[in-house]
């Protein structure tokens, strides 16, 4: 074994890997335009057939009146409270401690559109019904993420959705959809996207996590919403004077991938309980109830790297990429099941989970 190979080296250097579509090369482009009329016309400016076919095929997908194409989630999700922020004239919203907007997004929402949020819930927790009833101050809107990514994905139960939709809608609250993952978690909930979405008045879908495009994110509602929205994309020079290779290439991955949930989502459950039967991991949730989980490794992020590198080399199947200290006794990272995990023989999964059982059950001796 070499001494002073990375984890993220010896990943990328090994026969099999369990996570995602693949590598994020250009590759991902070319095959998205290698059938494409090169006399295709360009959308400019948020107009013409490209933009124009997509945004209504999404529309008509997520059962809303119309959708709008963002270059990203950020900007979409700014966008859609801060309209509805000024519709109430009340500047407060609520979500979770952990989600997107509040921790990945450099405080966007209060620099740019002075926004207050208001956090339900414990960081290691869903939001539920009482959370939303206990809120003291009015607000305009309630955002929710499913899944709840920084916590391992987790859902609430579908029913627990339909009652803060129901309390919403009689409290004038909007409800609005960090849906980034909302393909992935259809099979856990037996619904289609419009069914779910029936619950939201506005929703926001990434075209590059399960779908496995390039950049992109779709903003769903009802027409009166979708006009307001443009209005916000051109302030936030998201109005790009062509978007195409990115609508073509979520387009032409969201062909290939939307009925391919079903399968991330079940490799996910088998996946975990591979994870689960070793020594010293735990994985959250125990049951995965979409394509993503997290993996806990009870000993020192050290430790659990060089015996990780030891099983990419031996085994030539790379199960982490890298890894993140929760604490000087435990780490974890973020399994994301894509087209890649069913490519990777049984035996040779088999063979390096073994190991690393053997091999974890040693280190915490
Ligand atoms: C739950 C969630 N919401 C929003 C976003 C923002 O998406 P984008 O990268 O398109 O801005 C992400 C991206 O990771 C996400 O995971």
């Amino acid at each position: 074994m070499s001494e002073k190979k990375t984890l993220i080296e010896a990943y990328k250097e090994a026969n099999y890997k369990i996570l995602g579509h693949g590598a994020r090369d250009v590759q991902t482009l070319q095959d998205a335009f290698s059938e494409v009329d090169g006399n295709l016309e360009s959308d400019i400016y948020g107009t013409g057939k490209i933009i124009e076919e997509f945004q209504e095929k999404m529309a008509n997908i997520l059962g809303k009146e119309a959708s709008v194409f963002f270059p990203s989630g950020t900007m979409a999700q700014q966008i859609a409270l801060r309209i509805w922020c000024d519709e109430k004239g009340i500047k407060k919203v609520a979500y979770h401690p952990l989600c997107h907007l509040e921790i990945h997004e450099e405080d966007g929402l209060k620099e740019l559109h002075q926004i207050e949020p208001i956090l339900l819930a414990d960081k290691d927790r869903l939001i539920r019904l009482e959370d939303v009833t206990n809120i003291q101050k009015d607000i305009s809107c309630l955002l929710l993420e499913l899944p709840q990514r920084e916590i391992g994905g987790q859902l609430p139960k579908y029913s627990m959705l339909e009652q803060i939709s129901t309390y919403c809608r009689e409290r004038n609250i909007k409800l609005h959809l960090d849906g980034a993952r909302l393909f992935e978690i259809l099979p856990y909930y037996e619904k289609t996207a419009a069914e779910v979405c029936s619950l939201f008045d506005s929703v926001y879908i990434s075209l590059y996590k399960g779908i496995g495009g390039i950049a992109g994110a779709i903003l769903a509602g009802d027409k009166e919403f979708i006009k307001k929205s443009k209005v916000w994309k051109r302030r936030h020079g998201g109005d790009l004077i062509s978007l195409y290779p990115y609508i073509i290439s979520s387009d032409y991955y969201f062909n290939q991938r939307i009925n391919k949930m079903e399968d991330y989502y079940k490799e996910a459950g088998e996946l975990a309980k591979l994870f689960n039967s070793c020594h010293a991991i735990k994985t959250k949730p125990e049951l995965p109830v979409s394509n993503m989980f997290h993996v806990h490794f009870l000993l020192p992020k050290k430790e659990v790297e060089q015996i990780l590198i030891k099983v990419y080399e031996e085994t030539g199947v790379g199960i982490a990429p890298y890894l993140r200290e929760m604490n000087e006794k435990e780490c974890y990272y973020e399994v994301s099941i894509g087209d890649m995990y069913s490519k990777v023989p049984k035996d040779e999964l088999n063979k390096s989970f073994a190991m690393l059982d053997k091999d974890l059950q040693q280190a915490s001796k």
